[in-house]
């Protein structure tokens, strides 16, 4: 043997010796067949790592090349017309056909996901919290409502719903004369009532003043007549007609989930959408809250 392989055969030993040591001195259990199996499979690889390298080392410094060179060199540096090494092509061929295998029969096609089994969970868990707030009263929608909305909704709402001076929609009141004649304006198409989009220009000058006022004032007092064009869609108390267009009196349930589903951008800024993550029994409370703020 060379002195070489002798040094690397050494050295594992040395290696193996120490493993032996750790496992001593951490008082691993060494009755149980797989810390022995663990043990023998890292002997085995330090006498085969150290072995096999030295081997090579010792070929590249002592070997001298045989074979057939080919008819080209570049610059009198030749090359050997060298087969494919069989185990190489083996190996390789082994790899595609695991390729193929892994990807229908393992991982990604076939696999437990462990974020799959976190949204199944989810999913199997919502469906019992819609089936157990079904019919929830009132007074369960308000307070659900409540909660959920100082946690995803507060940061922007403000935790009162009052806006946070201005930086989103202010609950104590429907709309800003500010947010209406930016409707009247330039329309809107961005919550999906069946009635489609509401386009812009509906009125102009003291009409859409008069009218934004009224709106934003509640639609109290006396209406304004421009206010008829509004009321084919929107309704004459502006409750949008059994919601075939916003209700632009009040908050209702089927414009806080339209905005939830959607998102909205005003003038006053951007409202992400939440879509996927509320349940319809959460959209619901949110709304019952939100009219109640006022
Ligand atoms: C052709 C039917 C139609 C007419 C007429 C109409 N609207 Fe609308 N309006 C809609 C629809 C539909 C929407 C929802 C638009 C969307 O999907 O973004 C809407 C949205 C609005 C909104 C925004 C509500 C919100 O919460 O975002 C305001 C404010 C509004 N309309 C005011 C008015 C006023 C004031 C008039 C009269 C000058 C008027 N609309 C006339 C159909 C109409
Ligand atoms: C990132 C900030 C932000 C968050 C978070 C947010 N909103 Fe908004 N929301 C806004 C802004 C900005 C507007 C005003 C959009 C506009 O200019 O019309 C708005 C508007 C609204 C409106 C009124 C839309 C209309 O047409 O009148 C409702 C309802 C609403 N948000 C509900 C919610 C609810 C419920 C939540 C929590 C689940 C929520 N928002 C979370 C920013 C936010």
């Amino acid at each position: 043997m060379n002195s070489l392989v002798i040094k690397a055969l050494a050295f594992a030993a040395v290696l193996i010796i120490g493993t032996l040591v750790a496992v001593k001195s951490m008082n691993v259990n060494m009755d149980d067949t797989i810390n022995q199996l663990t043990l023998l499979g890292a002997v085995a690889i330090a006498v085969l790592a150290f072995g096999v390298s030295a081997k090579y080392i010792n070929q590249m410094k002592t070997d001298t090349a045989t074979g057939e060179l080919v008819d080209h060199n570049w610059d009198g540096i030749g090359e050997y017309k060298n087969e494919l090494p069989s185990g190489w092509a083996y190996a390789f061929l082994g790899t595609l056909i695991w390729t193929v295998w892994y990807w229908l029969v393992g991982y990604p096609v076939n696999a437990y996901s462990q974020i799959g089994e976190y949204n199944q969970e989810v999913l199997e868990y919502n469906k019992k919290f819609e089936e157990k707030h079904k019919n929830a009263d009132a007074a369960t929608l308000k307070a659900m409502g409540e909660s959920i909305f100082l946690v995803q909704c507060a940061p922007c709402h403000g935790e009162t719903g009052d806006g946070l001076s201005g930086k989103a929609q202010d609950f104590t009141k429907r709309m800003s004369k500010e947010q209406v004649l930016n409707v009247i304006t330039n329309g809107s198409d961005q919550l999906k009532y069946p009635m489609g989009a509401m386009p812009g220009g509906m009125a102009s000058g003291a009409d859409a003043e008069a009218i934004a006022a009224y709106v934003a004032g509640g639609m109290k007092g006396e209406q304004p007549a421009a206010f008829g064009v509004c009321a084919g869609c929107h309704g004459m108390d502006g409750k949008g007609n059994g919601g075939t267009a916003p209700n632009i009196a009040e908050y209702d349930e089927t414009l806080v989930t339209a905005v939830l589903t959607h998102g909205k951008k005003g003038v006053i800024g951007a409202m992400p959408s939440f879509k996927g993550r509320l349940t319809p029994v959460q959209e619901k409370a949110l709304a019952s809250y939100i009219s109640t703020i006022k």
